[in-house]
């Protein structure tokens, strides 16, 4: 049986494991969460859809990971979201921890399944996932470039009035401040995004890309964005469960690619059935290449934060 199980049925995994059924990704969904009744609640109702939405993916809720047995991806969205009073380093050991007891637990029962990361900070839990796991490293990345660009795609196709089908985008690096926008190659309709617009409006583009989870938080001031990121994950796993090849911008473990190894990395990456298949390289310009290089050193930092946290438990 096919089955795709969702780690945290909070914003982003209900609405994940939601979309995950309508697509019909898998005949089974597992939506798992530390809360009794929550999953169980938000699973039968996601059932109760299908014979409205007409999809025959069973939902299930579950608080244990025996219900993941065999499951071909797991999509990791538990996590704590910053309290007042709480700094970055405790919130850093908080959810390592997490991650760390949930991914240990999940890998354990579906040794050969794809792990996909979404629990921030994403860059270093997709390496905490990494570890707690043992799977090898084609089975481990994280959800943060297909968001970015969603991001940079809906902006561009509002500012030029053009359907967002046609904006086809690409961000490399860290999630967020550290995002490396590529408007040479973005392209509108096949044409290279600065021939069709000034650039002082994609710099307002690109940075307001930046901030993008930020504005959302702004407006919503009790949770954070979950839509985009929930579709952003499902895609990714949809390209692994129907072996689709995509090239999509996701945080990788490189072996040399651009120059680097040992550290994940916003790349554009090919997913199929087995994971991460290719990390594709592309030409950077200079100050291309400089934004990289700082998302690098700032994704370094955090994984060695991470480490120090793993070490001492
Ligand atoms: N095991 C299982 N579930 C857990 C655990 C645990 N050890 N710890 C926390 N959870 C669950 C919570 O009970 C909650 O239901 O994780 C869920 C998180 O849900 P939300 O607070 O709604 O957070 P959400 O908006 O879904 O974001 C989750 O995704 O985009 C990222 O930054 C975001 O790291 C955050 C994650």
């Amino acid at each position: 049986m096919s089955k795709i199980t969702v780690i945290g049925a909070g914003n982003v995994g209900a609405t994940a494991a939601q979309r995950a059924a309508e697509k019909e990704l898998a005949e089974q969904v597992v939506l798992v969460d530390i809360l009794e009744g929550i999953p169980q609640g938000k699973a039968l109702d996601m059932w109760e859809t299908a014979p409205i939405e007409l999809y025959d993916s069973r939902v299930i809720g579950a608080n244990s990971y025996e219900e993941t047995a065999g499951s071909d991806v797991i999509i990791m969205t538990a996590g704590l979201a910053r309290k007042p009073g709480m700094s970055r380093d405790d919130l850093l050991k908080k959810n390592t921890e997490i991650v760390h007891n949930c991914i240990s637990a999940a890998a354990k029962q579906s040794p050969n399944a794809v792990i996909i990361v979404v629990s921030n900070p994403l860059d270093a839990m997709t390496y905490v996932a990494l570890k707690a796991s043992g799977f090898p490293t084609e089975r481990v990345f994280g959800m943060a470039g297909v968001l970015d660009t969603a991001r940079y795609r809906s902006f561009i196709a509002e500012a030029l009035n053009v359907s967002v089908r046609d904006v086809a985008a690409l961000v490399l690096g860290g999630h967020g401040d550290t995002m490396v926008p590529l408007p040479r190659y973005t392209m509108v309709g096949g044409i290279p995004l600065p021939q069709l617009m000034p650039a002082e409006q994609i710099e307002a583009i690109v940075d307001r890309t930046r901030k993008g989870g930020a504005e959302i938080v702004g407006l919503l001031k009790t949770g954070s964005a979950y839509y985009a990121p929930s579709a952003a994950a499902v895609e990714m796993a949809a390209s692994v469960m129907r072996n689709q090849k995509r090239v999509l911008p996701c945080a990788a473990w490189l072996t040399g690619e651009y120059g680097l190894k040992d550290l994940y990395m916003g790349v554009p990456l090919k997913i199929g059935k087995g994971g991460a298949e290719q990390v594709l390289e592309l030409e950077l310009n200079a100050e291309e290449q400089k934004l990289f290089d700082g998302s690098v050193a700032a994704v370094r930092k955090n994984i060695g934060e991470v480490e120090a946290i793993l070490n001492a438990m």
